[in-house]
């Protein structure tokens, strides 16, 4: 029965939401993304983000609590993001809501931005104005995809889950970006792949290479494919080894097929892993897929039909709450204040 204030300034979005865990309702949740300031850079400048976390975090805060008709004495428990993430970053939200917690004497309770996104499922999954909460059965399979971190997990409940699978080198995220960038898409790629991809019909023109072993194990490797795109553009004229992309050779037509075998590579290799994960785990009753990538509705679409031909519910929440946001960390914040599990004030970011 506590309203719970999130903060969650990890990386490039600044973000603060408002929960109500007696109601299990998100009374708001508002985002300031970066990602304007950081594209002409083709990537997150630290000392950009936290600088423009520090300039909007109070506008944000209070935006937050006015969406919520509150202000911060209704506040019951702060939330906020302390690792893992950029450390200019993590401080100013940090900082932030350690100063209200000690002005308003609330209570502190951190959160881990990667948890945070595992139980995200549980925010509402369509665009409908009904903002209460999923119900997410236990035990469920968690893919996490993003441009940081691609992890697959067993999850018991809120306190209980498991690394089962991970990337050994590069994100599934990091893999669309790296891609759309030789193709001159900018930064971040990942919508722009998809964009293209459908204008082709999501077809697989150039089969690039999946890993031997990609259906008998869950964990991932995505750096080998982007070499393999960079490998086959040469053999296209469309790369130099030396100078890089050639660009009158990258026509509209190779980016969209280009990015359309990509996209379906990489939505078979996340369908190879969730059908080893529910047969490794057949007692696992759901799919969740969460993460920047989750926005991906080619991806969702793929592994929606495989969960449920395998009799399972397969749960991604709408994209607002797949990328980062402070809804999911207002709602984990809520489920640790039902435990108790509080911090003080010599709570550290990154650990
Ligand atoms: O979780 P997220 O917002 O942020 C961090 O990683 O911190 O994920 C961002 C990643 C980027 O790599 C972006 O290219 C990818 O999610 N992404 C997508 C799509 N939308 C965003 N990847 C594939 N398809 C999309 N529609």
């Amino acid at each position: 029965m506590s309203i719970i204030l999130g903060i969650e300034t990890s990386c490039d979005e600044t973000a603060v939401a408002v929960y109500d865990s007696g109601r299990k309702l998100l009374l708001s949740s508002v985002i300031f993304s970066q990602v304007k300031l950081h594209e002409i850079y083709g990537g997150v400048v630290p000392e950009i983000a936290s600088r423009s976390h520090l300039e909007k975090i109070d506008i944000i805060i209070q935006a937050a609590l006015d969406q919520a008709n509150i202000n911060l004495n209704n506040i019951d428990y702060i939330a906020v993001t302390n690792k893992p993430g950029l450390v200019g970053s993590l401080l100013v939200g940090m900082c932030f809501a350690k100063s209200i917690a000690f002005a308003k004497n609330k209570k502190l309770i951190a959160i881990d931005h990667l948890q945070a996104h595992i139980f995200s499922s549980f925010l509402k999954k369509d665009n409908s104005n009904n903002n209460s909460i999923e119900d997410v059965p236990f035990p469920h399979i968690c893919l996490s995809a993003s441009g940081g971190s691609t992890v697959i997990y067993y999850v018991k409940d809120f306190n209980n889950y498991e690394v089962i699978g991970q990337t050994i080198d590069d994100a599934a995220g990091e893999a669309f970006d790296k891609v759309a960038k030789i193709i001159g898409f900018g930064y971040p790629g990942g919508a722009k792949i998809e964009q293209a991809a459908k204008l082709v019909d999501f077809q697989d023109f150039y089969n690039y290479t999946r890993t031997k072993n990609y259906t008998k194990s869950l964990d991932f490797t995505f750096s080998g494919l982007k070499t393999a795109v960079m490998y086959d553009l040469v053999k296209k004229d469309a790369y130099n080894l030396q100078s890089g992309p050639v660009w009158e050779k990258i026509t509209p037509e190779l980016q969209n097929k280009v990015s359309s075998s990509l996209l379906v590579c990489i939505a078979d290799i996340f369908q190879a892993k969730i059908e080893l994960a529910l047969k490794l785990y057949p007692e696992a009753q759901a799919v969740t897929f969460v993460g920047g990538v989750a926005c991906n509705n080619y991806i969702c679409d793929r592994l929606n039909s495989v969960t449920n031909n395998l009799g399972k519910k397969f749960i991604s929440p709408v994209c607002k709450f797949c990328a980062d946001n402070a809804a999911m960390v207002a709602f984990l914040g809520a489920q640790k204040a039902d435990q108790n599990k509080f911090s003080d004030y010599y709570l550290d970011v990154l650990n």
